[in-house]
């Protein structure tokens, strides 16, 4: 599928009523090491209404009151790339879609983490997903027909966990949050006796001062992404599934952000990003953490890190956005707007592993659903 195509099949969903469509019945467990939650099926049927409840309050305090994505709403740009796997892979590095030497075409997004559009000085963890267009392989699951079905996508943040270990904790954290804001509240306002209040686990304060409160990000072209949960890649040498993370480090670590944090361009990492396209391409290595340990690596619990001390990670690709594709940030938005990042869009050799993977398609898929048709609607 084409650019042009992933435009048309966002238009094709002309309904405005809203139902939510099921995908967990069709997920398989793959690992022994997956653990299933109790009442994990109806829990995430759950989620996928307060997640979409979570869209209908930001909208209404969005300017023209549009659904917009429930998590990462805010793009910093929609850039056209190509990811280059390495042509001198060994073995064990050659999995799925990552055969030597073979280019594709891809589309990025880049994001912030809120379901609300804010000035990028706003405490937030920041995104990039990538679609990987028409790769081989058999497909994970049945999606419905307006969704694209020949990518695969790769959705990181600039942590290397996500802030909690399962969905339900995800889930509780983020009401916490959206409790907060209706009283007019954010992280930036809130003093951390009250955030201290607000999140009683230790282990996830301490990771969200660290990452959120204290540490600022002022360009997107330094900045490394992880993907937070595992993914199969290959087969040990006993035959057995090997269990990977994705993360992506940059290729111009030297790069200083062309506009300050501290100005009043509340865009300032769009500007950067779009200064710097217009000057020279944009690149990241994209690479691959393999589990070595069971137990400290573990695949549920995704607050445990894979350090790099246990398993290096390993550069299997490069992801390069040229500055001659990449001329029309404006132009360029929509199609991204109009399409779905879902880490459950790609073929089974690379199957999403764990409790808050499994969540994560169904919960996609409606947060998708929701928002296409409400613009839709608008048309
Ligand atoms: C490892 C954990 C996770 C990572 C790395 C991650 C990353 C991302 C990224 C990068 C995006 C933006 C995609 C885009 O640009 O379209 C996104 C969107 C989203 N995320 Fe997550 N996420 C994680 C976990 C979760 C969980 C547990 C939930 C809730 C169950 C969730 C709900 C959403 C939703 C609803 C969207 C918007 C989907 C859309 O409307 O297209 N995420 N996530």
């Amino acid at each position: 599928m084409g650019y042009r195509a992933f435009i048309a099949s966002g238009l094709l969903l002309l309904s405005n009523s809203f139902a939510s469509v099921d995908l967990y019945s069709q997920i398989e467990i793959i690992s022994e090491f997956e653990k299933l939650q109790p009442h994990e099926e109806e829990d995430i049927s759950n989620f996928t209404a307060t997640v979409s409840g979570m869209q209908r309050h930001h909208a209404n305090k969005t300017q023209g009151k549009n659904i917009l994505r429930a998590f990462h709403a805010k793009s910093h740009g929609c850039l056209k790339g190509h990811l280059n796997v390495e042509k001198n892979l060994p073995n064990n590095l050659s999995q799925g879609i990552f055969i030597r030497g073979k280019t594709y075409s891809t589309i990025a997004r880049f994001s912030n983490g809120k379901g609300l559009i804010e000035a990028d000085s706003a405490l937030d963890v920041k995104g990039l997903a990538f679609k990987v267009l028409n790769v081989p392989g058999e497909r994970l699951l049945k999606l419905p027909s307006y969704i694209d079905n020949t990518s695969m996508d790769f959705t990181m943040t600039n942590n290397p966990t996500p802030l909690a270990d399962n969905v339900s904790e995800f889930i509780s954290l983020g009401t916490k949050f959206e409790a907060k804001e209706k009283e007019g509240k954010s992280l930036a306002t809130m003093s951390p006796a009250e955030i201290k209040e607000l999140i009683s686990n230790d282990k996830i304060y301490k990771l969200l001062i660290d990452r959120l409160v204290k540490r600022k990000v002022s360009t997107l072209v330094t900045e490394t992404f992880w993907s937070g949960s595992p993914y199969p890649f290959g087969k040990n040498e006993v035959g057995a599934m090997q269990a990977a993370k994705w993360n992506v480090t940059p290729c111009d670590e030297g790069h200083k952000a062309s506009t300050s944090s501290a100005s009043q361009d509340p865009n300032f990492l769009r500007t950067d990003l779009i200064n710097y396209l217009q000057k020279k391409d944009l690149c990241y290595n994209l690479n691959v953490q393999i589990q070595n340990n069971k137990i400290t690596q573990p695949i549920e619990n995704h607050l445990t890190e894979w350090k790099e001390s246990e398993t290096a990670s390993l550069k299997i690709a490069t992801l390069v956005f040229k500055s001659k594709e990449n001329t029309n940030f404006e132009k360029q938005d929509s199609l991204c707007e109009a399409t779905s990042f879902n880490p459950w869009n790609g073929i089974k050799a690379h199957q999403p592993l764990g409790n808050m993977n499994r969540a994560r398609g169904e919960v996609y898929l409606n947060s998708f659903i929701y928002r296409i048709n409400d613009a839709n609607f608008r048309k």
